[in-house]
């Protein structure tokens, strides 16, 4: 069947594809705008390589859709959107290529607010700033104590791991034992904080460098595939690299009793969230835990304080801790109660569309 774009639109509840072409700068992309009830929709410009169309408008879709949800949960007044740029072969003018997608980004009138992602940097978004103010991420905008969103993110995880062993009936990570998937910017920052926290760690990347670093600074345990770290009888497991991470067949080989970790899209599929429920694996629902990547991000828009963020940061633990308990009160999936609290703020909030 013949991909069709707006009925995928339409089952994932997206309002607005805006299909971008300039022609003298090589520009070809989607802006998706998934919903903006509770405010502009703020979402990074990916830039990659895509086999084709489809698999950009589908991703940016879906990430849009992930966008208003993290930030409905996070308590943020802003909804959701994601723009996904094809990358060239080749780019003629990098600063032309990102202030020709600013322009487009303008004549959203702010409904889509624009920042760093995959591919993209502070000077594409300096670029862009150029000539919207639709943006963030760029070097002059406030910056907090911490250059880049990483170790927020990874304090939010931290606090998400709490949360999980608490309603678990522990007391407190010292002595636990985490397994840690992903090294790098957030994984790092992770293993530091358990490491300080009195955890014992196990950990795997597949750059052995960054296991190195772990090992020698941390004297984390180390393996080397991740079947060999899911079977690993930690405590916790913790997803810190790509997405993509649990389907039937890694989650039978999973042996730790809790999820909780940064990686986007952890679920192959939504019905993965349902298994690990049926398999009594506390999962910490990947856009909840992760959240303080979008919280950094959206200060530097909205101009919040840092004591503001972190405190917002912070609250991922009683987020999380609500939805363990409706979870188990209704026995629907964490994955799933988590969404449906994210669609109950916005189903309350007026709808404010021209
Ligand atoms: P990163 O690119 O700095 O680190 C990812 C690490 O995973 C790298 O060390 C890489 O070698 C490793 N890796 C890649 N594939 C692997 C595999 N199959 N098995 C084991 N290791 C593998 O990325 P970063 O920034 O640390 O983000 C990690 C995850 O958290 C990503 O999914 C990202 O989307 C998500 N995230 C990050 C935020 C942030 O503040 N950086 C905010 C919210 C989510």
């Amino acid at each position: 069947m013949p991909f069709d774009m707006l009925h995928f639109a339409e089952d994932m509840h997206c309002h607005e594809i805006h299909m971008v072409i300039d022609e003298p700068t090589g520009l070809e992309g989607v802006i998706a705008i998934h919903d903006t009830t509770l405010g502009p929709a703020l979402g990074g410009c990916r830039f990659i390589e895509y086999s084709s169309t489809e698999d950009a408008v589908k991703d940016a879709i879906r990430l849009a859709q992930g966008m208003t949800y993290k930030a409905s949960i996070a308590g943020l007044d802003l909804g959701g959107g994601k723009a996904v740029l094809l990358k060239p072969k080749k780019i003629i003018d990098r600063k032309a290529y990102f202030q020709a997608f600013g322009r487009f980004v303008h004549q959203l009138n702010g409904r889509y607010i624009t920042a760093e992602d995959s591919g993209t940097d502070t000077q594409d978004m300096d670029d862009i700033a150029s000539v919207t103010p639709y943006v963030c991420c760029t070097s002059v905008q406030k910056k907090f104590s911490v250059a880049d969103p990483s170790p927020l993110t990874a304090r939010g995880v931290k606090k998400g791991i709490e949360s999980t062993v608490r309603f678990k009936g522990g007391s407190s990570l010292v002595g636990l034992h985490i397994a840690i998937q992903g090294l790098g910017h957030v994984g790092y920052n992770l293993a530091s904080f358990l490491n300080a926290a009195g955890a014992r760690l196990t950990v795997f990347d597949v750059d052995t460098a960054r296991v190195k670093r772990c090992v020698d600074e941390f004297g984390a345990k180390s393996v080397t595939s991740l079947d060999a770290l899911l079977k690993t009888p930690a405590d916790v497991f913790a997803p810190c690299a790509l997405g993509g991470v649990f389907d039937e067949r890694t989650i039978d080989l999973l042996k730790a009793p809790i999820i909780a970790g940064a990686a986007n899209n952890q679920l192959v599929e939504p019905k993965h969230g349902d298994y690990l429920q049926q398999k009594g694996v506390l999962y910490a629902p990947d856009f909840v835990v992760n959240g303080g990547g979008l919280l950094y991000v959206a200060a530097q828009y909205t101009q919040s304080s840092e004591e503001e963020t972190i405190a917002r940061i912070d609250g991922i633990y009683n987020t999380l801790e609500e939805i363990f308990k409706r979870s188990k009160e209704s026995q629907i999936a964490t994955h799933s109660i988590a969404c449906l609290m994210a669609e109950e703020r916005i189903k309350k909030t007026p709808k404010n569309r021209p």
